[in-house]
């Protein structure tokens, strides 16, 4: 049996938050239920954020509420504080992802806390989480270089991680918010956090700002790392990261990890009509880059 490989779409929050058209939480569950049409069974379904901040993500309460109610999925919902915990639980959210930050001004910028208030308050999340039997991602932004310091150094995301594995973190995502890892620090990274740690606790969320998403999924995935973030279509781009594109498309991700002999549990067929609604409601959903291929591939197959 191959391997299995998951795979999170975060298309329906990475991928809409700067978004220029602004999807209904009705048209954002069209979206969810593309992907688990699919076969996606991790989804981060939208974000519990000030809506001054982020407009595209007002209403989550209304997605949360209409999601498929299916065995086996796991919906997760990015929080930046402790009321976003509050809300996002109330609507009935199991799953959290947390921000921390590899920079200063990275927190300063997303969320108007210093770094050490957003392990401060994460910390806080995680003891609350326990109680509450809530699963909590914590996702290290910027982990590779910064847009307003620039480059991290690796040994303070190693800090990171560590702090917030050690106080139970279900899983520490390592995220290349800009887009600018090669695989060879991808692949550095992930060595050394595997060697650290659990490898099924960690995960990897890269962008496709200068073509090395598919690579640095790649590298990553030779270090071990079996758990990676994906947006449907590519879409994407965070509002507080100067320069950032899309996230590495899904089905670009899941096209090689199959090819590579993975089990990633996702229709290609399915996934390529869900690009399309992502195109359809957005206007801007770019598509994998191996789309055509993909397309013309599953036509002749028919
Ligand atoms: N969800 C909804 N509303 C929230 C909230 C949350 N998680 N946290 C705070 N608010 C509301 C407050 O109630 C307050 O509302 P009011 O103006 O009606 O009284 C307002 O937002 C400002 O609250 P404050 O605590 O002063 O926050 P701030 O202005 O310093 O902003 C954040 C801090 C974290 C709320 C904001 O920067 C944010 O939402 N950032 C998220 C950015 C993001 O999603 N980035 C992309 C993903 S990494
Ligand atoms: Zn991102």
């Amino acid at each position: 049996m191959s391997e299995r490989i998951i795979v999170n779409d975060v298309g329906p929050r990475d991928g809409l938050q700067n978004q220029s058209r602004i999807l209904s939480p009705e048209e954002r569950i069209r979206l969810v239920e593309a992907l688990v049409t699919a076969g996606l069974r991790h989804i981060e379904v939208g974000s519990f954020v000030s809506p001054k901040a982020v407009p595209a993500m007002a209403g989550a309460d209304r997605v949360v509420a209409g999601l498929p109610d299916l065995e086996n999925m796991t919906y997760t919902v990015l929080i930046p504080n402790m009321k976003g915990y509050e809300l996002a639980t109330a609507a009935g959210a199991r799953s959290v992802s947390m921000v921390l930050y590899g920079s200063e001004t990275m927190a300063q910028k997303n969320a108007n806390m210093s770094k050490q208030q957003a392990e401060d308050v994460t910390a806080d999340i995680l003891a609350r989480a326990k109680q509450d039997d809530i699963r909590v991602i914590a996702t290290i932004a910027v982990a590779f270089e910064c847009p307003f310091e620039g480059p991290v150094a690796p040994a303070e995301v190693r800090r990171i991680a560590d702090k917030f594995m050690q106080l139970g973190s279900d899983e520490v995502a390592i995220a290349d918010t800009i887009g600018a890892a090669n695989p060879r620090q991808a692949r550095e990274m992930m060595d050394m956090l595997v060697s650290d740690h659990d490898a099924n606790r960690l995960s990897c969320h890269f962008h496709d700002t200068r073509a090395m998403g598919v690579a640095n999924v790649f590298a990553a995935a030779e270090s071990g790392i079996r758990k990676f973030d994906a947006s449907i279509g590519g879409l994407g781009g965070c509002p507080f990261a100067p320069g950032a594109s899309g996230n590495v498309a899904t089905e670009d991700v899941v096209m090689m990890l199959e090819q590579m002999g993975f089990d990633t549990g996702i229709d290609m067929a399915g996934l390529l009509q869900a690009a399309d609604l992502a195109n359809e409601l957005t206007g801007t959903a770019p598509g994998g880059r191996a789309t055509t291929w993909l397309k013309r591939n599953i036509e002749q197959a028919s």
